[in-house]
Formats: structure tokens, sequence, C-alpha cells
């Protein structure tokens, strides 16, 4: 009887318990880690796109730190953009780099070199241009599903045909490209000011295996 009722009072009272296993204090401790863990990483965008392994949410300065929607809305639209364009920049480097040319301009440089090689005029013709795809193209029309939802209604491929998996998959993937041709783009100018060509078979290494 007597054991029946020690039996039901620990089962009852586990701080009893604890009290009376010398190990309650090493059994206990992980509980308490866990609690502090939850307690101290709160953050409002970590369950945002983008805030992915091995970084989870990483904001070091703590830009979006005040939660403010607008503030992580913008820079998010910012990331993106700028995401794409050093998509194109990498793609454009690497094809300029490896000879393909729009016939008009057969004979102009590639990576910096062609940024003084361009005649005036078509330089205007390029801002202009740019211009007009930010001002006309490159924007939010349709008043998309999400930050940077350029879609306009004349070219489809398929969006929404996808599920709401394969959207953010699909968003996730676009975003880290873009992350990664932005170091791209910027490693490929980098080596190219200090003269060492990453494209193998680029004309620079002919220059340089010359030299050697
Ligand atoms: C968020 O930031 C924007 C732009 O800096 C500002 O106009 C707005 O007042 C801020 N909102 C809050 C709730 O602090």
């Amino acid at each position: 009887m007597k054991n029946a009722f020690t039996t039901i009072l620990l089962l009852a009272f586990p701080s009893v318990v604890a009290a009376l296993n010398p190990f309650a204090a090493l059994v206990q401790k992980p509980t308490n880690v866990v609690r502090v863990e939850e307690v101290v990483v709160v953050s409002p965008f970590e369950n945002e796109l983008g805030a992915q392994e091995p970084l989870g949410f990483w904001d070091p300065l703590g830009v979006v730190a005040d939660g403010n929607q607008t503030t992580f809305d913008r820079l998010r639209y910012v990331e993106l953009k700028h995401g794409r364009i050093a998509m194109l920049a990498v793609v454009g480097y690497l094809a300029t780099q490896a000879g393909w040319r729009v016939p008009a301009f057969a004979d102009l440089p590639c990576g910096f070199d062609a940024l003084w090689a361009i005649p005036g005029p078509g330089f205007q013709q390029i801002l202009v241009f740019i211009g007009l795809l930010e001002s006309e193209v490159m924007k939010d029309v349709i008043g998309g599903e999400f930050i940077g939802d350029f879609r306009n209604g004349l070219l489809d491929f398929g969006w929404d045909t996808f599920d709401d998996e394969t959207k953010l998959k699909k968003r996730a993937i676009e975003l880290n490209q873009g992350r990664a041709a932005m170091m791209g783009i910027l490693a490929l100018m980098v080596h190219e000011m200090m003269g060492v060509s990453l494209i193998p078979a680029g004309v620079k290494i002919e220059i340089i295996m010359k030299q050697m």
C-alpha cells in the first residue's frame, strides 16, 4: 500500500521525481536550453522566402529587426531586381567573352573594354532601351502575387498552373540564383580588373600564355 502510494505520488508530481532523482539537474537541463532558444530566436521575418539553410534568417546589421514590413518589401524588391540583373550580366559576360556577338557589333571587345569602345550614340540607345524596360515592361503591371511579380500578360510560362509549394520553390530558386549571380558578376569584374580571366580559352588567357 505504501509503495502504491509512493508510485502515485511520483507519477503525479514530476517535481518530486526530480527532487528524489540525483541526476535531476542533468535531466532537466536540456528542457531549459530548448526553452531559452525558443525565446531568443524570434525574428519577424525568419519564415520569409530566402531564410534558409545554412544561414537561416540572416540579418547581421539588423536592418529589418524592427519588423517593418514596408522596409522588408522594399529591400526584397531591390534584392530580387539586382539578382535578376546580375544573372543577365553573368550570362552576357560569359557569352561575349566566348565570342558571341550581335552581327552589328561584331568587332566590339568584351568586359570593361566594351564600355570605352561603344560609340556615343550606341550608348545612348542602350540607355533609352533600359529606361523603356524600366518604366514600361519590368514592373508590377497586374498587381502581382508577390513582390517582384512582373508578369504583364505578354509572356506566360504557365505560372498559374503551379501549386503553391512549387511556386514557393521556384521563387526560392530565383532568389538564390540571383544572390549567386551578384557574387558571380562581382568576381568576374574584379578578376578582369586584376588581369585574371576566369574564362577558359578566353582571349586574355591566350595573352597570358604567350607572356609566359
Ligand atoms: C516603416 O518604414 C517606412 C519607410 O522607412 C516608414 O515610412 C513607416 O512609417 C515605417 N512603419 C512603421 C510602422 O514604423
